[in-house]
């Protein structure tokens, strides 16, 4: 009886609590319509309580926002001139001091709740976004699969090659984007190609290994920092394993198309030979385009007895391949996984890569 009516009373608490936060949250969350300035537009009007990112997408100003807005990934990093209330917790750990100072924060955390005023970059106004039907698909490895999503409408996207797009996931809950890169080349306009990776339970790369021919898929894009050097003098060194693949078959794709004189660079690294990626397309362009050198290698060769190629690591092909100080003029391009980059970053820093020309792409 003692317990029961225990469990009654704590009950009715927890029933009270609940109410008492609705009431709270009605009558201190509601901010009215705020206005949102952005750069030297007119600024347009939205119903406070909500996420800046949501607010500018509303606005088809499409920020990356490559973890869906959880605060992740630190891609949606926007400069707030004013209000936008203190810095959160949750933002810290992506921005520098310099950052913090001079008002940088995530789009993501940063709630409307007033009038607030903000500078994005100006070629995020000119991100678009897109629908595509997905063409012809085929599983490369075990879960990659290669994704052809062709646009509709008679749309046509412009991007550099080591750009990225970010899908759309279907999702009741939320708006969720997930980024992944473009494998195909810029003169092809009317399509991207993609190269995804099955995570188990993971949102986006389930949904894009179970879209189905003549299904239609979003994205926004294009997105990405790097700038390819068009100079036919200068190097290209590529360095990569898995999905990483996917810009670095853009990058060699066009530079064999628009530059073949360019000297480049492809290492691709993986454990056993069901893992490598496109080894036959790169050998006969190598065997056409003499200055487009390509080196594939297994850390786990004993795996594979018919393997004639390179082993170890793939930093250990890169700096027993590549020549020291061979040039001022050079780039390289990093795509995998964390670890792999990092010992490729320190290969490539002791061989006289200046730290400003090694671009890396986490993933
Ligand atoms: C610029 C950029 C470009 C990218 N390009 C590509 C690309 O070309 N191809 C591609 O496949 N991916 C690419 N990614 C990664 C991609 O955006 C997603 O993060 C990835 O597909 C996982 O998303 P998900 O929704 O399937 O998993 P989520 O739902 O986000 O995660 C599900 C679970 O899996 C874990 N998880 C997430 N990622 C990994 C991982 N890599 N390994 C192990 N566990 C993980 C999470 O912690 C979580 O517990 C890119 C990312 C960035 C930032
Ligand atoms: S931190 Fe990833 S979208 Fe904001």
């Amino acid at each position: 009886m003692i317990y029961l009516e225990a469990i009654i009373t704590l009950s009715a608490i927890g029933v009270g609590l609940t109410i008492l936060l609705l009431i709270a949250n009605k009558l201190f969350g509601n901010y009215g319509t705020c206005k949102v300035k952005v750069n030297d537009r007119e600024p347009f009007e939205v119903e406070g309580g909500g996420k800046l990112l949501d607010a500018l997408y509303d606005q088809k100003i499409f920020i990356p926002s490559a973890c869906g807005g959880q605060g992740s990934c630190g891609f949606c990093k926007t400069c707030v001139i004013k209000g936008g209330g203190p810095l959160l917790p949750t933002e810290e750990p992506y921005l520098t001091e310099e950052e913090q100072k001079n008002g940088t924060r995530l789009a993501c955390q940063v709630k409307i709740r007033n009038d607030i005023e903000i500078q994005v970059k100006a070629e995020y106004l000119n991100v678009k976004q897109f629908k595509a039907t997905v063409g012809p698909c085929k599983m490369m490895t075990t879960d990659i699969r290669e994704i052809h999503l062709k646009l509709t409408g008679g749309e046509t996207i412009d991007f550099r090659p080591g750009q990225y797009v970010q899908v759309l996931v279907p999702n009741k809950k939320e708006t969720v984007f997930r980024a992944y890169s473009i494998a195909s080349v810029p003169s092809t306009k009317d399509e991207v190609e993609l190269l995804v990776r099955l995570i188990p339970n993971g949102l986006g790369s389930t949904y894009l290994h179970s879209v189905k021919e003549g299904d239609e898929v979003t994205f926004t894009g294009p997105y990405g920092d790097f700038v390819l050097d068009e100079s036919a003098d200068s190097e290209l060194v590529c360095v990569g394993g898995g999905v990483g693949m996917a810009p670095m078959r853009s990058l060699l794709r066009h530079v064999a198309a628009t530059n073949p004189q360019k000297p480049c660079w492809l290492f691709f690294g993986a454990r056993t030979t069901d893992q490598l990626l496109y080894e036959a397309d790169f050998k006969a362009m190598a065997e056409k385009l003499p200055n487009i050198k390509i080196c594939y290698a297994l850390s786990e060769p004993e795996k594979c007895p018919d393997w004639k190629g390179a082993t170890g690591f793939i930093h250990e092909s890169v700096a027993r391949e590549l020549a020291e100080n061979a040039s001022a003029n050079r780039q390289a391009f990093l795509c995998g996984p964390p670890k792999m980059l990092e010992a490729a970053r320190k290969t490539l820093q002791q061989k006289g890569f200046k730290n400003e020309n090694i671009f890396a792409d986490e993933f």
